[in-house]
């Protein structure tokens, strides 16, 4: 069912420094950005072997981004694990007795299909399945 770390997420006060930071640091290259309505989030992905960092910044003051560095400062947000089946892999959250953000998989960025696991319960992490969209049916190289 799992294949790979799709992305691990991390939010930011400031996208454009973040992004600097790794491509100075690591030589990190960004291949994708995105705001996502949605979520209120404005994201960036950049590669790291066959999974990516993904940086993420508020859109609003109101989004649950914002909250979350409001309260908890920058750093870690989530863990995006690459799945087959999104719907199948909440299923079986589901079925453990795990407690679901998303009682549906929805669309995701960049055309995947997505669906979060709160974090009480996963031993602390917020967890988001995802399932490959159209975008990641291309080399990698060439995605962005
Ligand atoms: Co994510």
């Amino acid at each position: 069912m799992l294949n790979d770390i799709d992305h691990i997420a991390i939010a930011v006060n400031d996208l454009e420094a973040a992004i600097d930071w790794y491509a100075t640091t690591l030589g990190a290259e960004v291949v994708h950005r995105e705001e996502v309505a949605s979520d209120g989030v404005r994201e960036a992905l950049l590669r790291a072997g066959s999974s990516y960092i993904q940086l993420l910044s508020p859109l609003s003051d109101t989004s649950p981004v914002a909250r979350f560095l409001a309260t908890r400062g920058e750093g870690l947000h989530h863990v995006g694990y690459r799945v087959d089946d999104c719907a199948e892999a909440l299923q079986s959250f589901r079925d453990a007795g795990a407690r679901l953000i998303d009682e549906h998989p929805r669309p995701g960025s960049r055309g995947t299909t997505i669906a979060f696991v709160h974090p009480k319960g996963a031993f602390g992490t917020l967890v988001e399945l995802v399932q490959v969209g159209d975008l990641d049916e291309h080399p990698r190289p060439g995605l962005g």
